[in-house]
C-alpha cells in the first residue's frame, strides 16, 4: 500500500526452530525488539519494524513437516506458503481449510498468527477451530512445543489458541499442526447482478435453503468495486445490458460430491431466481468450465490489487450485521462529501466488498492522489464510531497490526483489554516480541 514503512537495521533468516530460540535467547539478553514476518502481505501494518527492531523471516523454514492422508492433519514449518501447501496435498485430494487472495505468498505461519479468514470461512470455520497444535518460540528462547496432531485433546488450558491472532506479540510461531478437509469432488459458481442492495440477504436465505449443505462461499462486490475490476480487464462476467443498473453483485460457490447433483441444484436455484414474479436478481451466470469458474473468482480475488492501481487505498475490514453493510459504505461516502474532501482532490472512490456470509465486509476508500492527513482524521476514528454503533468488530480478519491499536477499544472493553495486557506481561516481560503491534 506504500502506508508502512519498516526501519528494520538487519533481516535474520533462521532455517531451524532451534535457530529462532538462539536469535530470541540473544535478543532478550539486549533486550533487542524482534519482528516477525511471514509473507508480508498483511495490511495493517503488523509485520513493520517501526523502531528498529530486527526483522525475524520465516521464509527459510519452509518444509511439510508430515502429511496423513487418512486423518488430513499436515504438520508444516511456519514459512510454507499457503499455495504450496495446497499443492502438497492436492494429490492426496484434500484441500487447505483456508483460501485468500495472497495465497502465492502468504505463510501459514503468519496466517495462524493473524487468524487470517478468508474465501473458506464460511464452509470450514476459522483457524481457531482448524488448528490443531502449533510450536512456537517464547520470548525468553524457550520452545513450546505443542504441535498435536489430535482431533480431541482436553487437558487443560487450551495454549495455542492464545498464539492463533496474537500477532507474533507473545512469541514466534515456527511450526503449524492443521487439519485439512476432503476436497470437493465437484466445484462449481454462480455471479449474480442485484438491483438493489435489499435484494441481498432475502437472496442469502433462499441461496442457504435450496443448497443447503453444498453451499461454500456467498461473497458480496458492490457496484462501484465491480466496475473498478471490470476495467482493469477482470471480467465483465455478465452482459452489460442485463447488469443494467445492478446496484451490487454476489459470488455463490458450491463445494460438493456430486457433479450433477450440485449443478442440478444450481440450475433450479437460478432459474427460480430469473423466473420469480419480483426477481431478486437483474441477471446471473452459471459457470460452464473450469476456465469461466476461475474467471469468476478472478474478479472477486483480483479486486485487491485494483484497488492499488486506482490510488492509494485506506482499507478497512470490519464486522456488521449484513442489514448495515451498504449503509456503513453510503456513510462514509456522504461523510467525505460534506467534508469536502470527495473528488480529485481527496477521496476518489468509497467501495465495499466482503464475506457477506460471514457479515465481514470490506470498506476500501480511496485517494488517487495519495495519502493525506486530513483525510485520515475525517475517516478516523469515525468509521470506529459507525462500526460500534452498528455493535460490529473493527476488525474482521485482517488483525490489529500496528494501525488499528488505538481503536481496539471500539471493539473491546476495558476489562478485556487490562486482562490482554497482563497476559503480554506474563509472556513478554521485556516487551521485545513485535513491540507496539495489537495493544495499545
Ligand atoms: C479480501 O477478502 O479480498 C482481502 O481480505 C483483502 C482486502 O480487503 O482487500
Ligand atoms: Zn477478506
Amino acid at each position: 500500500m506504500g502506508k508502512y514503512f519498516g526501519h528494520a537495521t538487519c533481516v535474520l533468516r533462521p532455517r531451524t526452530t532451534q535457530q529462532v530460540s538462539e536469535i530470541v535467547k540473544y535478543c532478550a539478553s539486549r533486550r533487542i525488539g524482534i519482528v516477525p514476518q511471514g509473507g508480508n502481505t498483511g495490511m495493517v501494518g503488523g509485520s513493520i519494524s517501526l523502531r528498529k527492531e530486527i526483522v525475524l523471516s520465516l521464509g527459510a523454514m519452509s518444509n511439510v513437516r508430515s502429511f496423513d492422508p487418512v486423518s488430513g492433519i499436515l504438520v508444516a514449518d511456519a514459512g510454507c506458503i499457503l499455495q504450496s501447501l495446497s499443492d502438497h496435498i492436492a494429490p492426496h485430494k484434500h484441500i487447505m481449510p483456508l483460501d485468500l487472495g495472497a495465497k502465492g505468498s502468504c505463510q501459514i505461519g503468519g496466517n495462524v498468527s493473524t487468524n487470517a479468514g478468508g474465501l473458506r470461512l464460511l464452509r470450514y470455520g476459522s483457524l481457531h477451530g482448524n488448528v490443531l497444535g502449533i510450536e512456537a518460540v517464547l520470548p525468553d528462547g524457550t520452545i513450546l512445543d505443542q504441535l498435536s496432531v489430535l482431533r480431541k485433546d482436553n487437558t487443560g488450558y487450551d495454549m495455542k489458541q492464545l498464539f492463533i491472532g496474537a500477532e507474533g506479540t507473545l512469541g514466534i510461531v515456527t511450526g503449524v499442526s492443521i487439519m485439512a478437509p476432503p476436497a470437493p469432488q465437484a466445484s462449481n459458481n454462480l455471479f449474480l447482478a442485484l438491483p438493489k442492495f435489499d435484494n441481498v440477504l432475502p437472496l442469502y436465505q433462499q441461496v442457504k435453503g435450496q443448497l443447503g449443505e453444498i453451499l461454500s462461499a456467498f461473497e458480496y462486490i458492490d457496484r462501484t468495486a465491480y466496475d473498478m475490476g471490470v476495467k482493469h480487464g477482470l471480467g465483465p462476467i455478465l452482459n452489460l445490458d442485463e447488469v443494467g443498473d445492478a446496484e451490487c453483485f454476489v459470488l455463490v460457490e458450491t463445494s460438493g460430491g456430486n457433479n450433477t447433483h450440485d449443478e442440478e441444484k444450481l440450475n433450479i436455484l437460478l432459474e427460480s431466481l430469473m423466473s420469480a414474479d419480483e426477481s431478486l436478481i437483474n441477471t446471473g451466470v452459471l459457470s460452464q468450465s473450469p476456465g469461466q469458474f476461475e474467471n469468476i473468482w478472478a474478479l472477486r480475488e483480483g479486486l485487491t490489487e485494483c484497488v492499488q492501481k486506482e490510488g492509494k487505498p485506506y482499507k478497512y475490514d470490519v464486522s456488521v450485521p449484513l442489514t448495515d453493510f451498504q449503509k456503513v459504505v453510503d456513510q462514509v461516502r456522504e461523510r467525505m462529501i460534506s467534508k469536502g474532501l470527495y473528488g480529485d482532490h481527496g477521496i476518489t472512490k468509497v467501495m465495499g466488498y466482503g464475506h457477506v456470509g460471514d457479515g465481514n465486509l470490506h470498506l476500501n476508500v480511496i485517494a488517487k492522489n495519495g495519502y493525506r492527513p486530513e483525510l485520515e482524521e475525517a475517516l478516523e476514528p469515525f468509521i470506529y464510531e459507525v462500526v460500534a454503533s452498528h455493535k460490529g468488530s473493527i476488525s474482521a480478519e485482517h488483525g490489529i497490526g500496528s494501525m488499528k491499536t488505538d481503536a481496539l477499544r471500539y471493539s473491546k472493553s476495558d476489562v478485556s483489554i487490562q486482562w490482554m495486557k497482563k497476559i503480554k506481561q506474563v509472556f513478554d516481560p521485556l516487551n521485545i516480541m513485535n513491540p507496539g503491534k495489537v495493544l495499545p
